[in-house]
């Protein structure tokens, strides 16, 4: 898997890149929310990648399950869990084929992982996966960037921020019916520089196309702008999609 080679190789400064210890707090505020009026007991976070959202649910009470396909990503989150004094049930496990031996209350994939599928005929069979470890009346949350907006606008440059002596760079290469997801990290101290530069190919599900899934495999669904949350939009910068079996 391509993706995973890639989360390999950028584990070691992915919590930099997205700021893993400034966002933690604010992170496990926003989810209290949703195990408050969900009632989350038990969850499991797909694609979990460092953990941090996992962590975060942890330390709100839930017994949680953290999966993901690269191991790299895994020893950081296993680390963190360690740092927080929290319990997590850390499992290599590609989203595609996850499968658990028990159900939740609510299945996360957070933090744009869904478009790491490859097509659409993945994205239900994943879905599907999802829909399998929800309890009766369980929750999939689902957040991505919104992809309507990024193939209306075309902008390739995605986000950037600096950590020490490091300046992270994200940015799209678009493509045919793919977009090339660029991560280069340039390191500059005081006698010399080098970079790291990364890729791996995304899918940009649109809104309809997750709708359209999600109605697919039997479930229903709510979009929202983000996690805290707000209606969406058409320029809402990222997309949320809450699927469950019945009307709530
Ligand atoms: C952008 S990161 C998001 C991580 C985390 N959810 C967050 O919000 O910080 C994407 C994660 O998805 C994982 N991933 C990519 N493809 C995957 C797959 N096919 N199955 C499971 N995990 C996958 C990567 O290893 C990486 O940890």
């Amino acid at each position: 898997l391509e993706e995973k080679s890639f989360y390999n190789k950028i584990a070691s400064f992915y919590d930099d890149m997205t700021r893993f210890t400034e966002r933690l707090d604010t992170e496990q505020h926003i989810l209290q929310q949703w195990v408050d009026s969900y009632q989350i007991s038990s969850a499991v976070d797909v694609a979990c990648g460092t953990g941090l959202h996992a962590i975060a649910l942890a330390r709100l009470g839930v017994v949680t399950t953290g999966a993901d396909v690269s191991e790299n990503m895994l020893t950081t989150a296993r680390a963190h869990a360690k740092n927080h004094n929290v319990h997590i049930n850390w499992v290599q496990q590609p989203m595609q084929s996850v499968e658990l031996d028990q159900t939740f209350d609510a299945v996360f994939c957070l933090g744009n992982s869904l478009p790491h599928l490859k097509d659409p005929n993945e994205l239900d069979q994943t879905l599907g996966h999802f829909k399998k470890l929800l309890n009766p009346a369980g929750i999939i949350v689902i957040q991505l960037l919104n992809y309507d907006r990024v193939l209306a606008n075309k902008h390739r440059l995605v986000g950037m921020n600096k950590k020490d002596d490091t300046r992270y760079i994200r940015f799209y290469d678009f493509e045919e019916s793919y977009i090339r997801f660029n991560v280069l990290a340039i390191k500059e101290s005081d006698d010399q520089s080098s970079t790291n530069w990364q890729s791996t190919r995304l899918y940009p599900f649109t809104k309809d196309q997750l709708l359209t899934s999600v109605l697919k495999i039997g479930l229903q669904a709510d979009v929202y702008a983000d996690l805290d949350p707000n209606p969406y939009e058409d320029d809402s910068k990222n997309l949320v999609l809450v699927a469950s079996q019945t009307q709530k």
